[in-house]
């Protein structure tokens, strides 16, 4: 029997879950800023949508995929990725319409799953913030893609991040390159790892992405993929380089990374934290353009640019850079209940406050009053407000600001009638 959670995933409990929240929510102003939009999208798809955006040869889909044969026979993978979900539901629910905005800007946050041998870092069902945008060639495009990641990054708390970049060019440079890239490692092949001597003449690029030590050394040798671009792709790089250095932006450029999915072209881009403790998962953010993927699923030949970091790496990265999140847990006021017979009404004041905005809460677990007193200060109460069985016959409760000590009581029709003008006059003479 095993009632545990499975390999390679979390629960993510109160006092985490906050910081999830935090997460997201900075993404959500921040992208919206951008004039990003949400999209959600199923969390599985058709197999056949993953592979063929993602690559069949890739490790995602080659080894990682969580597919089964539903119950009709179809054959089906839980996601290991956005990107393909979102632009097979671009070109489903024909977004590149006259009558959408253009580019069209669009972001999700949700689970991904992957099979993946998991540690620090890496997990079977992790969690992604992604956007993807469509429509627009232009490389001001890529940077200003770059730039929002980098933002997002700034604005909570990140700083020890490196933003790398390189091109694929476009299908000449990386035919081109192909040839190349065969020529150097079939003269290396005998020394190759078993999947990387399979990948060789299917797709050499993927020997680039090995993570078997016995190709490292090989790929370090190889040759680079800067010296095979086309005009139209190194004009579209050099502009990428420019436009970020315009921007006064910091970059890297590495000639060997390719990104562990088929779908790219011209550029691709890692954001990498440098935070010490992370271990071997240091890449928090990747993207990239991907001008042939909409076409590759039924739609028209339009252009798509964007990234995707993972949660679980950010919060590594917000723990290692000792970054306090903000906690959102508040609590304007605690109503004590004294004896039995207060415990209907003191529902009904909690149910009150509430009803004017605030937050509120109370005792049920029939603790004592000094035991309730401690909650409301556990809690963090602004306000403590005390309900005993006398103040109840007469229709009365006292006020006390946890804040200031000032003390009041007033009546419960006051209360009900108008609890804004309590928690104005017991709080207030702090702001002045
Ligand atoms: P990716 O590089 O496969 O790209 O994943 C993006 C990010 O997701 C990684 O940089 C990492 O932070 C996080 N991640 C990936 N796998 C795991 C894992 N097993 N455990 C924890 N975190 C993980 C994509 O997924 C592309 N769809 C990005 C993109 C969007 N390109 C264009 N648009």
């Amino acid at each position: 029997m095993n009632y545990q959670r499975p390999k390679g995933t979390n629960d993510i409990l109160p006092g985490e879950s906050e910081k999830w929240q935090f997460i997201e929510e900075t993404a959500r102003l921040l992208f919206g800023d951008y004039q990003y939009q949400e999209i959600r999208t199923p969390i599985f798809e058709h197999y056949e949508v993953i592979a063929r955006s993602v690559g069949d040869t890739t490790d995602i889909v080659s080894k990682e995929m969580y597919d089964f044969y539903d119950k009709g026979d179809r054959h089906v993978t839980l996601r290991p990725e956005g990107t393909a979900p979102i632009v097979r539901s671009y070109v489903e629910n024909k977004l590149f319409g006259p009558e959408f905005k253009k580019p069209y800007k669009v972001y999700y946050t949700g689970p991904m799953f992957r099979y993946e041998r998991p540690q620090k870092g890496r997990l079977r069902q992790f969690h992604q913030i992604g956007v993807e945008a469509f429509g627009s060639e232009n490389p001001s495009l890529d940077v200003e893609t770059m730039v929002m990641a980098m933002d997002f990054f700034k604005q909570l708390g990140i700083r020890h991040i490196r933003l790398v970049i390189n091109t694929l060019g476009d299908k000449e440079t990386r035919a081109n390159y192909r040839h190349a890239l065969i020529d150097y490692l079939e003269s290396h092949e005998a020394a190759l790892s078993e999947d990387s001597k399979r990948r060789l003449h299917e797709n050499p690029l993927r020997v680039l992405d090995s993570k078997d030590k016995k190709d490292q050394p090989i790929v370090q040798g190889a040759p680079s993929i800067l010296d095979y671009l086309t005009d139209t792709a190194n004009t579209h790089f050099e502009t990428v380089k420019k436009t970020l250095d315009h921007l006064g932006v910091a970059y890297e450029i590495d000639h060997r990374m390719v990104r562990g999915l088929d779908y790219y072209n011209h550029t691709i881009f890692e954001i990498m934290s440098d935070a010490p403790g992370m271990g071997a998962q240091t890449t928090i953010c990747g993207g990239g353009r991907y001008d042939g993927l909409v076409e590759e699923l039924g739609g028209p030949a339009i252009p798509g640019v964007g990234f995707a970091m993972g949660i679980e790496r950010i919060l590594l990265t917000l723990d290692q850079e000792g970054v306090i999140v903000p906690s959102a847990v508040n609590l304007d006021a605690y109503v004590v209940g004294i004896g039995e017979a207060t415990n209907m009404e003191v529902l009904k004041i909690v149910q009150a406050i509430r009803g004017f905005g605030y937050s509120a809460d109370r005792d049920f677990m029939q603790r004592k009053t000094k035991a309730q007193f401690k909650s409301a200060d556990k809690q963090g109460a602004q306000l403590v407000l005390t309900l005993g069985e006398d103040e109840l016959s007469q229709g009365k409760i006292n006020v006390k600001s946890m804040k200031s000590h000032k003390e009041k009581t007033f009546s419960l029709e006051e209360l009900y009638q108008d609890f804004n003008e309590i928690y104005d006059e017991m709080l207030t003479f702090i702001i002045e």
